[in-house]
């Protein structure tokens, strides 16, 4: 499962000759059972959100029935509030992230996406599981506006129209409390470490952040807010993330080399997979979809010797 990449271009001559496979298509909680204790050096990952079927079921060929230009059951995708969610969100991921403390080495960061209203039950997941809540990043992007007027349910009263006009007007530039999505919060969390800094590092090559090269942004100490435009290329997947954000972290938060595993344990269409193969590290996938598993296999491997796939 995990790439030795020189072996794996000596013997094979094309990338769609490459049947290894990095993603397993299992449930996470059952094929982490079978990783071994601190041999994971970066976990980076985008969970289910728990919002509108976006769950542990996420059925991709429902959602998409589902959604009509970014609705979901009437209402934009992500906007049905629901105190539930969160708590289902911690409940889902606290027995996850015991098991990233389990197999990351010691001084390992957990880097995982969340949505800026549930972020706070991400964190403390990860926090009660034992890791230490480093910092948090934003991606930031350009979204779209979600926002209603109530304006059509007045219209709709059996009141005077000057009684209408006068509400109408009170609620003018009033909307439901959704402002536009500009960020999508990245939890830092980090197992604790093995001794010092230095000893940590020099035991597992972990726990240090590099800040020479990143991909984003060159030149500039690596910061908290990370702008990179939406994926244009979807892979038939509602929630796709950047292949060029997603190397911005690993060259970041681990160490080159292909012994250093990268594991997203959600790994959807297998952007992660592409940035750690294109950034030099191991990866190791999970996702409980099959069909999903299977386009993340093929564009990793895909992506093999390949410096320009980064949407
Ligand atoms: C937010 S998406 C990840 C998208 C990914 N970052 C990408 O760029 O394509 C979350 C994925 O987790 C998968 N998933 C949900 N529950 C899972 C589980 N228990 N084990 C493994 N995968 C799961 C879903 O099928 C979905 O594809």
């Amino acid at each position: 499962m995990i790439i030795e990449m020189e072996q794996q271009q000596s013997m094979f001559l094309t990338p769609e000759a490459i049947t290894r496979e990095w993603v397993q298509p299992i449930d996470c909680r059952l094929g982490m059972a079978g990783v071994a204790e601190d041999s994971i050096s970066l976990v980076l990952t985008d969970p289910p959100y728990f919002l509108d079927g976006m769950s542990n079921q996420w059925d991709h060929a429902k959602l998409r029935a589902k959604v009509k230009p970014g609705v979901v059951g009437g209402l934009p995708v992500g906007m049905k509030f629901d105190r539930r969610q969160g708590r289902e969100l911690y409940d889902f991921l606290l027995p996850i992230a015991t098991e990233w403390l389990r197999i990351l080495k010691p001084g390992g960061f957990a880097l995982v996406f969340s949505q800026a209203r549930l972020a706070h039950h991400t964190a403390m997941a990860l926090d009660d599981a034992g890791f230490e809540i480093r910092d948090m990043m934003a991606w930031r992007y350009e979204g779209q506006a979600k926002a209603f007027t109530h304006a059509h349910f007045v219209r709709r009263w059996d009141i005077s129209e000057s009684e209408k006009k006068k509400i109408i007007s009170e609620l003018q530039g009033r909307k439901t409390p959704q402002l536009k999505p500009q960020i999508e919060p990245i939890i830092m969390a980090q197992a604790p470490r093995e001794g010092t800094f230095i000893d940590n590092w020099l035991k597992h090559r972990t726990g240090m952040i590099d800040t020479d090269n990143p991909l984003i942004m060159p030149g500039e100490f690596p910061g908290q807010v990370i702008p990179v435009p939406k994926p244009r290329e979807k892979h038939g997947h509602m929630a796709v993330k950047p292949v060029d954000l997603l190397r911005h972290l690993i060259r970041i938060f681990s160490a080159t080399g292909e012994e250093t595993i990268v594991l997203d344990p959600f790994t959807g269409t297998g952007s992660t997979g592409v940035a750690a193969i294109m950034e030099k590290r191991g990866f190791m996938g999970f996702e409980i979809n099959e069909a999903m598993a299977d386009i993340a296999n093929k564009r990793i491997a895909n992506s093999i010797g390949n410096s320009d796939v980064s949407s």
